[in-house]
């Protein structure tokens, strides 16, 4: 699959997503199996299963953020009909935050999440933008590099796996007055 003619992105929000809440899980899902297990840090696919085992729950959590958060842009990418990503992008106290940007691997380096991430940076215009990402997640460091998000710090994730790993996030910020767009 290397046809990003055939990818369609749409921006939809309130009950079209809602409708695509267990798909955007099951993405999220295979994209968490994909990238994060970590053998040197310990962590395991029943870690990263840890995080899904309550799928129907988390589908109903979804639901309700959608249809409980109007105003915040979300961009969908399909291959068809299906869901191969999907990026969500949320404006508060005047920082806007990408709160999650994932795209299934088989579908990854096509220019999908470049897509999506202008889509949101634009929306965001104006206000300084920060990210969180796993610390040993190195291509998705530098792709948010690429885009002038710099480094400002690290920080522990709150959610203990079972083997009791945590996960070390990087900050990223960009600053808009420095940017060019
Ligand atoms: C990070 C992610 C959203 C980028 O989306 P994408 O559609 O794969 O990225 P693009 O095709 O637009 O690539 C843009 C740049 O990112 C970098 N990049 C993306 N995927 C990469 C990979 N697998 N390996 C190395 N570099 C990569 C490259 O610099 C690339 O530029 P290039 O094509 O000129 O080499 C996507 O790869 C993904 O879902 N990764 C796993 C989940 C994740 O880390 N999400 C973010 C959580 S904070």
């Amino acid at each position: 699959m290397k046809n990003m003619k055939k990818i369609t992105t749409m921006e939809l929000s309130g009950n079209k997503a809602a409708n695509l809440a267990r798909a955007v899980l099951e993405v999220n899902r295979q994209v968490w199996l994909t990238t994060y297990q970590n053998d040197s840090l310990g962590i395991t696919l029943k870690d990263i299963e840890s995080k899904f085992t309550d799928f129907d729950e988390e589908v109903k959590k979804n639901k309700k953020y959608y249809l409980e958060n109007k105003d915040r842009k979300h961009w969908f990418a399909f291959d068809k009909s299906k869901l191969v990503g999907y990026c969500l992008a949320q404006i508060e106290d005047g920082v806007g935050k990408i709160n999650s940007i994932y795209i299934l691997k088989k579908y990854q380096h096509l220019g999908i999440g470049s897509k999506m991430l202008k889509k949101s940076l634009k929306y965001m215009k104006g206000v300084p933008i920060e990210i969180e990402c796993a610390v040993y997640n190195t291509p998705t460091i530098k792709f948010y590099e690429k885009f002038g998000f710099k480094v400002i710090g690290e920080k522990k994730e709150k959610y203990t796996f079972p083997t009791g790993t945590k996960m070390t996030l990087v900050r990223m910020r960009k600053d808009r007055e420095q940017c060019k767009e």
